[in-house]
């Protein structure tokens, strides 16, 4: 069995998404996740972007053990400089230095003759060695470069000391066999390729990005790079659980392994959609609400005779289990703490005694709580902050025949305020009057709810993006109230606003000296 190394960008790349923007607490919980999910290398961020993308690597490299960190750099000192500033405190850390390859990016984006471009790389990948022994060059936009020029710069960066060769389909526009062939080609003419570890980096822009993925498999590459969920620029690149479950369901096709523990699968998968506030389609491979679902008499009839008939995979196999009911309104706080023992949270006395409290209130509302509404609990109370305003209560009168009207209560800075207002809606109303006590100027981007688990008195999840001048702040809230969770969204989101400008306030003054 080969052995496949799983690259995963999702906190760069897939931070990369329209709209998605995570602060460092939440890319430091999905970083943990991934180490548990025994990720061989996380691309934690791209430093010389901006402060945030600075402080998260920075954060990842100081907190996470096991995988690889990896810091993107453009093929410059700066880039590359500020990359390892971020990347030190790791125990095990890559730099990852890339340039366009193709025409189109040379003449046009980079403005450089291909001379040039070879010139820019060796130097790059020469100076990142300084700093570590473990270099990634990407030649970006690879699958729509001249051949022969390809191999050119590819020799002569493993001679400058290159450790990994990456081949991105950065457009997302081969095809599984030419990408087999080009693969094949590579091989066969790149100088020294057989001494570095040969990676592959698609995206999905044709919707071929794991087929693309497992083809270059099949020609002998080594390591695939992909995100969670599939996320990313776009279309999105390689969704990773889809690579893992494949070379692990076919093994007899592909002869490969990986050494994920793929039972986490499920749980980081729920957690990167909810952090990222992209929902996961339900026909999704691997990961869909769908995906272990039978609807036909035929395949239920099928599967009850044996599993085997109608499923390629276990639903265990990526962490989901079969059994739906887990707790209710009895169950005491011991066997609580054994259950999200189980769904792999350890708890202190004083968290325990936190979610225990919200577990209560939850059963006296819900009869039947399953695994889906802990680990939605959990998400929750982790990142649910409330730090400048904090919802204390909130009315509504709504009906077909009336304007619907809010009345909202918010403490901030240990003052009750509160504001009324109507809106085209009982939630319009809820965000008018919220918007008038904080008075903080800002766009409603998306506004999502989902029911956590079946039945009308499923836990409700809003997600709400908002957007002003200083960047896009994704809420969540979580409650067998809709209205409820849907107020609590927004004053998370808020909050975060709210937090961020405040930083900027800061920087702004630290510039001017004024602190
Ligand atoms: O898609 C791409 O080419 C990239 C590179 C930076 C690896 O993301
Ligand atoms: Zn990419």
């Amino acid at each position: 069995m080969n052995r496949i190394k799983l690259f995963d960008t999702t906190l760069r790349d897939g931070e990369q998404s329209p709209g998605v923007s995570l602060n460092i607490q939440e890319k430091l919980e999905i970083a943990r996740q991934l180490a548990k999910l025994n990720i061989d290398v996380i691309e934690a961020g791209f430093p010389v972007i901006s402060p945030g993308d600075f402080a998260a690597t920075r954060a990842i490299a100081e907190n996470i053990s096991g995988p690889v960190i990896c810091g993107l750099a453009r093929a410059n000192k700066n880039d590359i400089d500020k990359a390892w500033e971020a990347l030190k405190p790791a125990p095990k850390k890559r730099i990852h230095t890339f340039i366009a390859t193709s025409d189109i990016h040379m003449k046009y984006k980079l403005q450089l003759e291909p001379r040039e471009v070879i010139e820019r790389a060796v130097e790059a990948v020469k100076y990142a060695r300084q700093f570590t022994e473990d270099v990634e060059f990407s030649a970006e936009d690879a699958t729509r470069s001249n051949r022969e020029f390809l191999c050119r710069i590819l020799s002569e960066v493993i001679a400058a000391g290159a450790t990994t060769l990456n081949i991105p389909d950065t457009v997302g526009y081969i095809t599984p066999r030419e990408f087999a062939g080009l693969i094949r080609y590579l091989k066969e003419n790149v100088k020294g390729i057989d001494r570095v570890t040969l990676s592959v980096h698609c995206h999905n822009d044709l919707g071929l990005a794991v087929a693309n993925s497992l083809a270059a498999i099949q020609e002998g590459v080594t390591q695939i790079e992909g995100t969670i969920n599939g996320i990313g620029e776009r279309a999105g690149n390689t969704a990773l659980e889809e690579v893992i479950m494949a070379l692990n369901t076919r093994k007899d096709v592909f002869q490969c392994k990986t050494e994920a523990v793929t039972q986490r699968i499920y749980r980081i998968s729920r957690l990167v959609s909810t952090l990222t506030g992209m929902p996961i389609q339900p026909n999704k491979a691997i990961v869909g609400s769908n995906a272990f679902a039978h609807e036909s008499g035929i395949h239920q009839d099928g599967m009850l005779k044996n599993p085997t008939t109608y499923e390629i995979m276990r639903p265990e196999d990526i962490g989901l289990k079969r059994s739906k009911l887990v707790m209710g309104k009895h169950s005491g706080r011991h066997a609580l703490n054994e259950r999200l023992q189980e769904l792999g949270y350890q708890l202190s006395p004083e968290e325990l005694d936190k979610i225990f409290t919200r577990f209560k209130n939850l059963a006296d509302q819900k009869k039947e709580i399953t695994d889906q509404d802990l680990e939605a609990l959990m998400q929750d109370e982790m990142f649910s902050n409330q730090e400048y305003c904090k919802l204390v209560s909130f009315q509504i009168i709504s009906g077909n025949q009336i304007t619907p009207t809010a009345t909202v209560k918010l403490e901030k800075d240990g003052v009750i305020l509160e504001e009324a207002a109507c809106g085209d809606g009982p939630v319009d109303a809820i965000y008018k009057a919220i918007d008038r006590i904080i008075g903080v100027n800002n766009n409603l981007l998306e506004y999502n709810l989902k029911g956590v688990s079946g039945g009308t008195d499923a836990l409700g999840e809003v997600s709400v993006k908002i957007e002003n001048g200083v960047g896009v702040f994704i809420g969540r809230g979580l409650s067998t109230d809709i209205l409820a969770a849907s107020a609590n969204a927004y004053v998370n989101a808020v909050n975060k606003l709210i937090q961020a400008q405040n930083h900027k306030t800061q920087e702004t003054a630290i510039k001017k000296g004024e602190i």
